[in-house]
Parts: C-alpha cells; structure tokens; sequence
C-alpha cells in the first residue's frame, strides 16, 4: 500500500532516533564498563588485532593455516576471557553491544534493499495515527457505561430501554472480547445521546488494545478531508485506501454528511467495499431507515441492513437527562 511522503519522512524520523538511542544507550554502558573494568577494553583492542592479523595472513599468503589456527585460539581465549569477566561483574557480552528494537533491520527499517516488517508497522501506525487525529479517539470504555440512564418503564413501542440497552452492551462486549479480522459488521441506529458513539468507542479500545488496527472517524469529517485530497495536488495521500483497509472502521453519524454528490458516491464506494471484502465496519447513525432512505439508495441501504448487525438504541437522551443531574 503506499503511503504520502510525509508518512515515510516521519516514519524514517523516527527510525533514525531509535538508532540514535540505542548507540548512545550501549555508548554510554560502554564508558561504565570499561571504566569499572580496564581489561575490557584492552581485551577488546586485542580482539581487533587478532582480526587483523588474520586478514594480513591470508592477504600474505604465507604459512597461513598454521597462522590462523594460532590466531583462532587467541581470539577464542580473548572471547572466553571477557566473557567470564564481564558475567563476574553482573554484565553480558550484549552490553557491550548497540540494543536495537528490531533485530531483524537493526531499525534501519531495510534488509538488503526489502522492506522489514517493524517499517511497515510503523507506517501503518502513523497513518492511522494521522486519520485519528481528525477525530481523536477519545478513551471511553465498557466500564464508564451505566445502565442507570435507561427506563425501565416501556416506551411507545411496548419495549423497555433498559433491557435493549443491556444486550446491546452484552453484545458489545462480547464483540468486541472476540473480535477478529472475519467479524461481523454493526450498524447502530438510534436517536442523539443515547450512547452509540461511547459504545463504538468502547469497542475500538478493547480492539486496539488486541493489537488491530482501528480507525474511527465522524463521516462529515472524513469525506471533506477525502474530498480536499481528490481536488489537491497532492491527491494520493492514501485516506482512502487506509480506510478500505484497516481492521475494523468505525463511521460515525451518517447522513450529517453534506449529501454532495462526491460525498454521496464517496460513502456509498467505501462501505460497499468493506462489506463486499468482509471487513468489519461499525456504522452509527441518528436517522431513522426512512430518514437515510432519502439519502442513499435502495441498493446501498439494503446490504447495510442486510449485512450488518443491526442494533436499535431506544431511551432518551443522555447528555440532557446528565446535564440535569
Ligand atoms: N450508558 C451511558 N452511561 C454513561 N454515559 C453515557 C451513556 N450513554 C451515553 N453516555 C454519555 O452521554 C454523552 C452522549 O453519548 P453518545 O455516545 O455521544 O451518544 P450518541 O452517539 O448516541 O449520540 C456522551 O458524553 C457519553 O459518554
Ligand atoms: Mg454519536
Ligand atoms: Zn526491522
């Protein structure tokens, strides 16, 4: 997938310090073994020179094998040496040694021209950091979710909120204690304050602390940064393909969005993919079916429905019923 320049600038950045970190890290172990220990280093200079003298043997070219054997066993018993000394003294060979966070690239990001896996996983994590940013992801978990705020008296429908809302937040949490790449997609519908947005939060919490990769994001918001991209110059930044791809998306308020005919084909293009590829995708909104069915085709109404859990919120709104408390 490919990312904006700014993407790898940053992520190159942020290699280079954490090379910089471990040199001055294993610098400055350095300085406080050898000068808690002197021979270290001595042993150390004559490790080198034995190295040297191997290269110089077999540039040279004479008596070689017997010069290198002599030069073998000094190098080992210089090895063990500073072995045993360093282990007397509470340290390990790797002190002496840069700790990089990767092993497999030293955190150059690149073995032999190919890129590693820990500079893929950092470009996804900026990217996804970026999309955040738009519309941060505020914490708010399972635990600040109380029932309290609902009726147990039946509303107009005969239904009791307080009973709904329970196995809605049962089935988030169960959601979201087992989510996976497969599961399945949610749309929750429901009037203003009633908690939508703090349960998709909730879930994108939990699910980015199993280690995906999630992306929430208000839908105004969102299409108005993928509409400035269309028309700039710098059009592939990648918002879109992010988007598409990452673990679990989480659109909130649809149909706030301006219906532009952009904006329109925009979502319609985004969520028919996730849903063709079987990517989970939670979408909330405060419009009734009828009110979206104004906005959006049958076409597009009817695989959301049809192909995503759908859970119905009922009560009354929370921000004022708190406001008043
Ligand atoms: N069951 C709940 N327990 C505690 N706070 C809640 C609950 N439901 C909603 N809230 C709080 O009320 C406010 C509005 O909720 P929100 O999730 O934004 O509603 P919605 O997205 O359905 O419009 C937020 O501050 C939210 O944290
Ligand atoms: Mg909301
Ligand atoms: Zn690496």
């Amino acid at each position: 997938m490919g990312y904006s320049r700014h993407i790898y600038e940053k992520a190159n950045s942020i290699l280079s310090l954490r090379r910089q970190n471990a040199v001055q890290q294993a610098d400055k172990k350095r300085e406080e073994i050898y000068s808690k220990l002197p021979r270290v280093r001595e042993i150390e200079r004559e490790l080198a020179q034995t190295g040297y003298r191997a290269a110089k043997a077999v540039v040279q070219g004479e008596d070689t094998r017997e010069q290198l054997l002599k030069l073998r066993d000094t190098n080992l018993r210089l090895q063990n040496e500073l072995q045993l000394l360093l282990v007397k003294n509470g340290y390990t060979t790797a002190d002496l040694e840069e700790k990089y966070r990767c092993m497999m690239c030293s955190d150059k990001g690149y073995i032999d021209g190919r890129m590693c896996d820990c500079m893929k996983l950092l470009l996804r994590d900026i990217a996804f950091r970026e999309l955040n940013e738009l519309s941060p992801l505020a914490p708010s978990s399972f635990d600040t979710f109380s029932l309290d705020h609902y009726s147990n008296d039946p509303d107009e429908n005969g239904k009791i909120p307080r009973k709904r809302m329970e196995n809605i937040l049962q089935f988030c949490k169960n959601y979201a204690d087992n989510f996976t790449v497969h599961s399945e997609s949610i749309y929750m519908e429901g009037a203003t304050g009633l908690g939508k947005t703090h349960l998709s939060l909730a879930i994108a919490g939990a699910v980015i602390d199993k280690g995906y990769g999630v992306i929430y994001c208000s839908l105004p918001d969102i299409v108005s940064k993928i509409e400035r991209e269309h028309f700039s110059n710098d059009y592939y930044t990648g918002t879109l393909a992010h988007l598409e791809s990452c673990d679990l998306l989480i659109l909130d308020d649809l149909g706030t969005e301006y219906p532009t005919p952009f904006n329109k084909s925009c979502v319609y293009n985004l969520v028919n993919k996730r849903l063709l590829m079987q990517k989970p995708t939670i979408i909330n909104t405060n419009l009734t079916k009828q009110e979206i069915k104004g906005l959006y085709s049958d076409r597009l109404i009817s695989r959301m429905l049809g192909e995503q859990v759908y859970l119905k919120f009922i009560g009354k709104d929370i921000r004022l019923k708190k406001g008043r408390e």
